[in-house]
């Protein structure tokens, strides 16, 4: 099957386009009302994302209000330390957590590298039945934590503000941090390759808590792995490209390192400058971003306003994909995300001619 529309792929890979492509970090999501009612018919998030039909559903409901030019697979990034035995689940207003999160360097020795064609089988039904539903409209992506980021929850048991029991871990036993690390990288890029195998189109590596580590620590322990997972992926499937996206939240100072790093793109967050960052990235990689996800409360003139001044700064050319700089809230008005995507749609041809 052709893609009818290729301009987020293109952009992915700095080709030429008619216009600035536009998806937005959890289109998918609470935002809809059409989504909050196929959750309930689900019971839970994660029956939802367990169930490949509902997923698929939920996956192409964004592209039916929005001339979004990609879709991406409904799921977490959690289903693998979830597959890996740690027993995940959701509690009301605190986020995700584990049953029995990792603690001693026994645990870590112990932890398995999930088999992605049997543990993660529904996520690979997911992306295959998506892919043929969407009969070639945009392309998929498929997604996975980074390594670092998936440690954390893995460590830390659920979400964290401080980041402790991870950070005590690297600091007082680096040589157990980065046994850990590996096995999560060969996990990761398993997974993604599977995905790849089944339909994706495009990757992209989550490194949501990168952005808390010290520079050295940055580089070492997050860079580090999300390149290795990079090395050891399948970037070629029926003879086209995977792009690979890497999005470091807080990353913004380490651009240049990050561009070194074989990505195809990066994704910035909304308080990295994208004019000062293209600059400094050069020719090596596109730039995926990045208004500020609470511009969305902001009226639609205003969020007009905002999306010109993006497109403004990044500037000419190709290797732009418009996007937030994080995931959409849940509260936000559906009619503000179609401000935003149409002012790309209206504004952006001038800046490819
Ligand atoms: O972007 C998309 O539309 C694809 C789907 C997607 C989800 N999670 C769906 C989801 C993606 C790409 C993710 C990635 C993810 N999950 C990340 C990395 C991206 C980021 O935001 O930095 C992280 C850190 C997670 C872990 C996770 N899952 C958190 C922190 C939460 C929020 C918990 C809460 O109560 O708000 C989730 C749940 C989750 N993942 C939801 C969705 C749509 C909300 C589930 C619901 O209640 O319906």
């Amino acid at each position: 099957m052709t893609l009818k529309n290729d301009i987020f792929l293109r952009a992915l890979l700095k080709q030429p386009v008619e216009r600035t492509p536009v998806w937005m970090m959890r289109q998918a999501g609470r935002y809809l009302p059409e989504y909050r009612r196929v959750r309930e018919q689900a019971g839970s998030f994660l029956d939802l994302c367990t169930n490949p039909e509902l997923a698929c559903e939920v996956t192409l409901q964004p592209l039916e209000r929005f001339d979004f030019d990609a879709a991406i697979l409904f799921s977490d990034i959690l289903t693998i330390p979830d597959a890996m035995g740690l027993g995940l689940y959701f509690s009301e207003g605190e986020g995700p957590k584990f049953k029995n999160p990792v603690a001693t360097a026994a645990d870590i020795k112990a932890l398995p590298i999930p088999d992605p064609d049997a543990e993660l089988r529904y996520v690979m039904d997911a992306v295959s039945l998506i892919r043929k539903d969407l009969q070639g409209r945009v392309p998929l992506i498929g997604f996975s934590g980074s390594p670092w980021t998936l440690a954390t929850y893995m460590v830390e048991g659920g979400s964290s503000k401080s980041f402790q029991k991870i950070k005590s871990l690297m600091y007082n036993e680096p040589e157990l941090m980065h046994q850990m690390l590996d096995k999560l990288a060969q996990s990761v890029a398993l997974y993604l390759n599977a995905q790849i195998a089944a339909g994706a189109q495009a990757v992209m590596i989550f490194d949501t808590w990168g952005g808390m580590l010290a520079t050295e620590e940055y580089q070492q322990f997050s860079l580090a792995y999300a390149k290795r997972v990079k090395e050891l992926l399948n970037t070629e499937q029926d003879g086209e490209k995977i792009p690979v996206i890497f999005f470091t939240k807080g990353g913004g100072l380490w651009l240049e390192t990050m561009a070194d790093g074989g990505f195809d793109a990066l994704g910035l967050d909304w308080q990295t400058d994208i004019a000062l960052a293209r600059q400094r990235v050069g020719d090596k990689v596109a730039l995926q971003g990045n208004m500020d996800p609470v511009a969305l409360y902001a009226q639609p003139g205003a969020i007009v306003e905002k999306v010109k001044s993006i497109l403004d700064k990044y500037g000419e050319g190709s290797g732009h994909v418009f996007n937030l700089g994080h995931g959409i809230l849940p509260d936000v008005n559906p009619e503000h995300v179609k401000a935003m995507v149409d002012a790309v749609h209206q504004y952006s041809p001038q800046y490819h001619q």
